[in-house]
């Protein structure tokens, strides 16, 4: 399906697609080309994740992923866009330590990149008054609860966020704050889906479920993870659109073979 590329998608138009009961299709992206091509593929909103640590440079979580990092993806992934909104999420301790410090590292963010939003994780108070400030500044937020990879040492490891009395109180109070905090929509992540379900039916923004059912309003997944790039990954909630990997290594085997055999160049690939 090739979308109609000529209007612009921004944080309001996702709110009105709640609205009007259109589903919302989410995507990372961490570079030009394939941004381009999920771009045209129809998307609704491309998210430059700091997933980045891991399915691009080979991290074994979001920790290490620095701002400079995130603004120079994010800036690649710009330039490959024409209709999608545009977030990028905000890497470990830069929005944590201070609101002062989060106003001047997500506006540095819109500023640098020509991203339209930011996604932070958590919605604690103290994370609520941070995001209140940055949406009176002028800074679209995409919140993010449920499994908060940010957070992975504090809840333990990767895994489903909600199932007890106590964490079930906790995330429909997050989501109540995320929402009075003022964003445009929040991601869920690896929770229950009757717990998402009920989120999404208080919330009066845009849910994005990932491992979290199919109640939300939108869905987000990880590039190489649903192109079946990322082979060692395989969670129950994912489903692999490709199984791109092999295809991969059978291309790039291809042209070993050729180049050793001296099949390739051959002289219609030679100039005179
Ligand atoms: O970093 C990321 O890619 C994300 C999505 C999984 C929501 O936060």
């Amino acid at each position: 399906m090739m979308a109609d590329r000529k209007k612009r998608i921004t944080t309001l138009e996702l709110v009105a697609m709640k609205e009007r009961g259109e589903r919302i299709a989410v995507l990372t992206a961490y570079d030009f080309l394939m941004a381009g091509l999920v771009d045209e593929s129809g998307v609704d909103c491309v998210l430059v994740g700091d997933s980045v640590g891991q399915v691009f440079a080979g991290e074994n979580s979001t920790l290490p992923v620095t701002l400079d990092q995130m603004i120079y993806h994010a800036r690649a992934v710009r330039r490959g866009l024409v209709r999608a909104l545009l977030v990028v999420d905000m890497p470990f301790l830069t929005y944590q330590v201070s609101v002062e410090e989060a106003v001047r590292n997500c506006g540095r963010v819109l500023q640098e990149t020509g991203a339209q939003a930011v996604k932070l994780e958590g919605g604690h108070e103290e994370m609520a008054r941070t995001i209140r400030r940055l949406v009176e500044s002028g800074i679209p937020v995409m919140g993010h609860i449920g499994l908060t990879p940010q957070s992975v040492h504090k809840l333990g490891g990767y895994r489903l966020v909600g199932r007890t009395e106590s964490e079930r109180e906790r995330l429909l109070a997050d989501a109540r704050r995320l929402v009075e905090a003022g964003c445009f929509s929040i991601v869920l992540e690896m929770l229950p889906r009757g717990l998402a379900g009920e989120i999404t039916r208080s919330a009066p923004i845009p849910t994005i479920g990932i491992g979290a059912g199919p109640e939300c309003d939108g869905q987000v997944l990880v590039l190489p993870d649903m192109l079946g790039l990322n082979e060692g990954f395989s969670p129950g909630f994912l489903k692999k659109f490709a199984e791109l990997a092999p295809e991969v290594r059978r291309a790039v085997s291809e042209y070993v073979r050729e180049v050793r055999e001296g099949r390739y160049p051959g002289p219609e690939h030679s100039y005179e």
